[in-house]
Protein backbone atom coordinates (compact mmCIF):
# COMPACT_ATOMS: atom_id res chain seq x y z
CA UNK A 1 0.00 0.00 0.00
CA UNK A 2 1.29 3.67 -0.78
CA UNK A 3 1.34 6.07 1.89
CA UNK A 4 -0.55 9.25 1.62
CA UNK A 5 2.00 11.96 0.21
CA UNK A 6 1.32 15.60 0.48
CA UNK A 7 3.97 16.46 -2.26
CA UNK A 8 2.05 13.86 -4.53
CA UNK A 9 -1.48 15.76 -3.71
CA UNK A 10 0.17 19.45 -3.91
CA UNK A 11 1.16 18.77 -7.17
CA UNK A 12 -2.11 18.10 -8.34
CA UNK A 13 -4.29 20.67 -6.83
CA UNK A 14 -3.61 24.87 -7.44
CA UNK A 15 -1.19 24.98 -4.55
CA UNK A 16 -1.26 28.56 -4.12
CA UNK A 17 -4.83 28.54 -2.47
CA UNK A 18 -4.67 25.35 -0.02
CA UNK A 19 -2.73 24.47 3.18
CA UNK A 20 -2.63 20.21 3.19
CA UNK A 21 -1.74 18.39 6.16
CA UNK A 22 -1.38 15.12 6.22
CA UNK A 23 -1.72 12.30 9.41
CA UNK A 24 -1.10 8.89 10.55
CA UNK A 25 -3.94 9.36 12.89
CA UNK A 26 -6.17 12.02 14.39
CA UNK A 27 -9.59 11.91 16.21
CA UNK A 28 -11.80 13.64 13.47
CA UNK A 29 -10.35 15.10 9.83
CA UNK A 30 -13.56 16.71 10.64
CA UNK A 31 -13.05 18.07 13.72
CA UNK A 32 -9.12 19.10 13.42
CA UNK A 33 -10.33 21.60 10.83
CA UNK A 34 -13.34 22.96 13.41
CA UNK A 35 -10.49 23.21 15.96
CA UNK A 36 -7.74 25.33 14.36
CA UNK A 37 -7.75 28.00 12.54
CA UNK A 38 -6.96 28.41 8.88
CA UNK A 39 -5.42 31.07 7.20
CA UNK A 40 -5.59 29.31 3.45
CA UNK A 41 -8.28 29.60 1.25
CA UNK A 42 -8.67 26.34 1.15
CA UNK A 43 -7.42 23.51 3.80
CA UNK A 44 -7.21 19.90 3.47
CA UNK A 45 -6.64 17.52 5.92
CA UNK A 46 -6.04 13.66 5.73
CA UNK A 47 -5.24 10.62 8.02
CA UNK A 48 -4.36 7.22 7.41
CA UNK A 49 -6.69 6.10 10.58
CA UNK A 50 -9.04 8.06 12.72
CA UNK A 51 -9.89 7.92 16.36
CA UNK A 52 -13.40 9.18 16.49
CA UNK A 53 -14.57 9.18 12.94
CA UNK A 54 -17.73 10.78 12.97
CA UNK A 55 -20.83 10.18 10.59
CA UNK A 56 -24.15 11.40 9.73
CA UNK A 57 -26.45 11.52 12.65
CA UNK A 58 -24.37 11.13 15.53
CA UNK A 59 -23.13 7.92 13.92
CA UNK A 60 -19.46 6.71 13.96
CA UNK A 61 -17.55 5.92 11.25
CA UNK A 62 -15.28 3.25 11.89
CA UNK A 63 -11.61 4.17 10.82
CA UNK A 64 -9.26 2.30 12.20
CA UNK A 65 -7.62 0.66 9.21
CA UNK A 66 -4.65 2.25 6.77
CA UNK A 67 -5.31 2.10 3.08
CA UNK A 68 -8.49 4.04 2.99
CA UNK A 69 -9.39 7.78 2.21
CA UNK A 70 -10.32 10.24 5.40
CA UNK A 71 -10.23 13.49 4.37
CA UNK A 72 -11.67 16.82 5.05
CA UNK A 73 -11.62 20.35 3.06
CA UNK A 74 -12.78 23.46 4.83
CA UNK A 75 -12.96 27.22 3.29
CA UNK A 76 -14.77 30.65 4.13
CA UNK A 77 -16.03 30.75 0.70
CA UNK A 78 -19.59 30.50 0.44
CA UNK A 79 -20.63 27.82 -2.26
CA UNK A 80 -24.14 28.87 -4.48
CA UNK A 81 -24.58 26.59 -6.55
CA UNK A 82 -26.80 23.98 -4.79
CA UNK A 83 -26.69 21.34 -1.97
CA UNK A 84 -22.86 20.88 -1.25
CA UNK A 85 -23.12 17.40 0.35
CA UNK A 86 -24.86 15.96 -2.66
CA UNK A 87 -22.50 17.80 -5.04
CA UNK A 88 -19.36 16.22 -3.55
CA UNK A 89 -21.49 12.97 -3.45
CA UNK A 90 -21.16 13.08 -7.30
CA UNK A 91 -17.67 14.60 -7.72
CA UNK A 92 -16.77 11.75 -5.23
CA UNK A 93 -18.35 9.18 -7.74
CA UNK A 94 -16.77 10.71 -10.62
CA UNK A 95 -13.50 10.89 -9.59
CA UNK A 96 -13.18 7.02 -8.75
CA UNK A 97 -15.19 5.89 -11.94
CA UNK A 98 -12.22 8.18 -13.70
CA UNK A 99 -9.82 6.38 -11.98
CA UNK A 100 -11.03 3.09 -12.14
CA UNK A 101 -12.28 2.92 -15.53
CA UNK A 102 -15.47 1.55 -14.03
CA UNK A 103 -19.06 3.14 -14.20
CA UNK A 104 -20.28 0.47 -10.94
CA UNK A 105 -20.18 3.04 -8.30
CA UNK A 106 -23.64 4.97 -7.96
CA UNK A 107 -25.33 7.06 -4.94
CA UNK A 108 -27.84 6.29 -2.71
CA UNK A 109 -30.11 9.37 -1.39
CA UNK A 110 -28.69 11.38 -0.12
CA UNK A 111 -24.85 11.00 -0.61
CA UNK A 112 -24.32 7.51 0.21
CA UNK A 113 -21.60 5.96 -2.08
CA UNK A 114 -22.12 2.77 -3.67
CA UNK A 115 -20.57 -0.23 -4.70
CA UNK A 116 -21.87 -3.78 -5.09
CA UNK A 117 -25.32 -2.74 -3.56
CA UNK A 118 -22.74 -1.96 -0.22
CA UNK A 119 -22.04 1.75 1.16
CA UNK A 120 -18.57 2.00 0.65
CA UNK A 121 -18.18 6.07 1.57
CA UNK A 122 -20.15 8.55 2.58
CA UNK A 123 -20.09 12.45 3.44
CA UNK A 124 -20.59 15.00 6.10
CA UNK A 125 -20.88 18.64 5.42
CA UNK A 126 -20.46 20.72 8.45
CA UNK A 127 -20.52 23.89 9.53
CA UNK A 128 -18.80 26.07 11.95
CA UNK A 129 -18.31 29.01 13.05
CA UNK A 130 -15.34 31.13 14.76
CA UNK A 131 -14.47 34.48 15.42
CA UNK A 132 -17.65 35.80 13.53
CA UNK A 133 -16.38 33.98 10.63
CA UNK A 134 -18.61 30.66 9.67
CA UNK A 135 -16.16 28.10 7.73
CA UNK A 136 -17.41 25.00 5.97
CA UNK A 137 -15.95 21.69 6.42
CA UNK A 138 -16.42 18.83 3.63
CA UNK A 139 -16.06 15.65 5.21
CA UNK A 140 -15.35 12.38 3.16
CA UNK A 141 -15.04 8.92 3.96
CA UNK A 142 -13.67 5.97 1.65
CA UNK A 143 -13.81 2.47 2.33
CA UNK A 144 -11.04 0.53 -0.19
CA UNK A 145 -10.31 -2.15 1.91
CA UNK A 146 -12.00 -2.69 5.04
CA UNK A 147 -11.27 -6.31 5.05
CA UNK A 148 -15.12 -7.78 5.71
CA UNK A 149 -14.73 -6.24 9.22
CA UNK A 150 -18.27 -4.93 9.11
CA UNK A 151 -19.98 -7.34 6.48
CA UNK A 152 -23.16 -4.65 5.65
CA UNK A 153 -20.34 -2.38 4.26
CA UNK A 154 -18.55 -2.72 1.31
CA UNK A 155 -15.12 -1.69 0.03
CA UNK A 156 -13.77 -1.07 -3.22
CA UNK A 157 -11.34 -3.56 -3.03
CA UNK A 158 -11.78 -5.32 -6.19
CA UNK A 159 -11.32 -2.02 -8.32
CA UNK A 160 -7.76 -2.20 -7.62
CA UNK A 161 -6.98 1.65 -7.11
CA UNK A 162 -5.72 1.77 -3.80
CA UNK A 163 -2.62 2.33 -4.70
CA UNK A 164 -3.91 5.61 -6.45
CA UNK A 165 -5.38 7.49 -3.10
CA UNK A 166 -3.45 10.50 -3.58
CA UNK A 167 -4.33 11.31 -6.51
CA UNK A 168 -8.06 10.61 -5.65
CA UNK A 169 -7.97 12.74 -2.80
CA UNK A 170 -6.06 15.48 -4.95
CA UNK A 171 -9.00 15.10 -8.00
CA UNK A 172 -11.65 15.41 -5.27
CA UNK A 173 -10.07 18.46 -4.08
CA UNK A 174 -9.55 20.18 -6.93
CA UNK A 175 -13.28 19.10 -8.32
CA UNK A 176 -14.40 20.98 -5.22
CA UNK A 177 -12.38 24.14 -5.51
CA UNK A 178 -13.61 24.60 -9.29
CA UNK A 179 -17.63 23.99 -8.10
CA UNK A 180 -16.36 27.09 -5.42
CA UNK A 181 -15.01 29.02 -8.63
CA UNK A 182 -17.79 28.43 -10.89
CA UNK A 183 -21.16 29.88 -9.56
CA UNK A 184 -23.18 27.37 -11.80
CA UNK A 185 -23.19 23.32 -11.66
CA UNK A 186 -25.69 21.04 -13.56
CA UNK A 187 -26.04 19.10 -10.44
CA UNK A 188 -29.56 17.19 -10.77
CA UNK A 189 -28.89 15.87 -13.41
CA UNK A 190 -25.84 14.59 -12.78
CA UNK A 191 -27.01 13.15 -9.74
CA UNK A 192 -30.06 11.39 -11.36
CA UNK A 193 -27.83 9.74 -13.72
CA UNK A 194 -25.99 8.21 -10.88
CA UNK A 195 -28.40 7.42 -8.58
CA UNK A 196 -28.79 3.85 -7.90
CA UNK A 197 -32.45 3.74 -7.06
CA UNK A 198 -34.10 5.94 -9.29
CA UNK A 199 -37.83 4.92 -10.47
CA UNK A 200 -37.57 2.26 -7.87
CA UNK A 201 -39.39 1.38 -5.00
CA UNK A 202 -37.59 2.70 -1.66
CA UNK A 203 -39.24 2.84 1.90
CA UNK A 204 -38.83 6.05 3.70
CA UNK A 205 -37.89 5.89 7.51
CA UNK A 206 -39.45 8.79 8.63
CA UNK A 207 -38.60 10.01 12.01
CA UNK A 208 -41.31 8.77 14.21
CA UNK A 209 -40.18 5.68 13.23
CA UNK A 210 -43.54 5.42 10.95
CA UNK A 211 -42.46 3.41 7.42
CA UNK A 212 -44.00 4.51 3.80
CA UNK A 213 -43.24 3.14 1.05
CA UNK A 214 -43.09 4.72 -2.56
CA UNK A 215 -41.66 5.25 -6.19
CA UNK A 216 -38.46 7.40 -6.03
CA UNK A 217 -39.34 9.96 -8.69
CA UNK A 218 -36.02 12.10 -8.36
CA UNK A 219 -34.62 14.86 -6.43
CA UNK A 220 -35.50 18.45 -6.08
CA UNK A 221 -33.97 21.72 -6.46
CA UNK A 222 -32.88 21.70 -2.60
CA UNK A 223 -31.99 18.42 -2.61
CA UNK A 224 -35.53 16.67 -1.02
CA UNK A 225 -36.14 13.43 -2.65
CA UNK A 226 -39.48 13.21 -4.52
CA UNK A 227 -41.18 10.46 -3.62
CA UNK A 228 -44.70 8.89 -4.94
CA UNK A 229 -46.43 7.03 -2.37
CA UNK A 230 -49.85 5.75 -2.04
CA UNK A 231 -51.14 9.43 -0.93
CA UNK A 232 -49.72 11.10 -3.19
CA UNK A 233 -46.72 12.57 -4.59
CA UNK A 234 -44.30 13.82 -1.35
CA UNK A 235 -40.62 15.53 -0.91
CA UNK A 236 -39.10 14.69 1.75
CA UNK A 237 -36.17 16.43 3.19
CA UNK A 238 -33.88 14.60 5.10
CA UNK A 239 -35.31 11.44 6.25
CA UNK A 240 -33.78 7.70 5.73
CA UNK A 241 -34.84 5.90 2.45
CA UNK A 242 -33.65 1.67 2.17
CA UNK A 243 -34.06 0.36 -0.74
CA UNK A 244 -34.44 -3.61 -1.55
CA UNK A 245 -31.29 -5.47 -2.50
CA UNK A 246 -29.36 -2.75 -0.91
CA UNK A 247 -27.78 -3.14 2.25
C1 LIG B 1 -21.83 9.23 6.65
O1 LIG B 1 -22.28 8.93 7.76
O2 LIG B 1 -22.23 8.70 5.62
C2 LIG B 1 -20.76 10.30 6.55
C3 LIG B 1 -19.39 9.77 6.87
C4 LIG B 1 -18.29 10.80 6.78
C5 LIG B 1 -16.96 10.24 7.25
C6 LIG B 1 -15.82 11.17 7.01
S1 LIG B 1 -14.26 10.40 7.24
C7 LIG B 1 -13.45 11.94 7.13
C8 LIG B 1 -14.32 12.95 7.87
N1 LIG B 1 -13.98 12.99 9.28
C9 LIG B 1 -14.97 12.51 10.03
O3 LIG B 1 -14.91 12.40 11.27
N2 LIG B 1 -16.02 12.17 9.28
C10 LIG B 1 -15.77 12.43 7.87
Amino acid sequence: MKQLKKDIILANVPKNRINIDIFEEIDSTNEFLKKNIQFNEFNLVASEKQTNGKGRRGNKWHSPKKGNIYMSISTKNTFKSGPLSLITGIICTKVLSNVSQTEEIGLKWPNDLVFNNKKIGGILVEKDIYANEEKTIIGIGINFNINGEENWWGDISELKIEDQRNLIIAKITSEIIKVYDENHFDWVNQWENLCIHLNKEVKINNHDSTTEDGVFIGIEDDGSALIKTESGMKSFKSNEISIKGVY
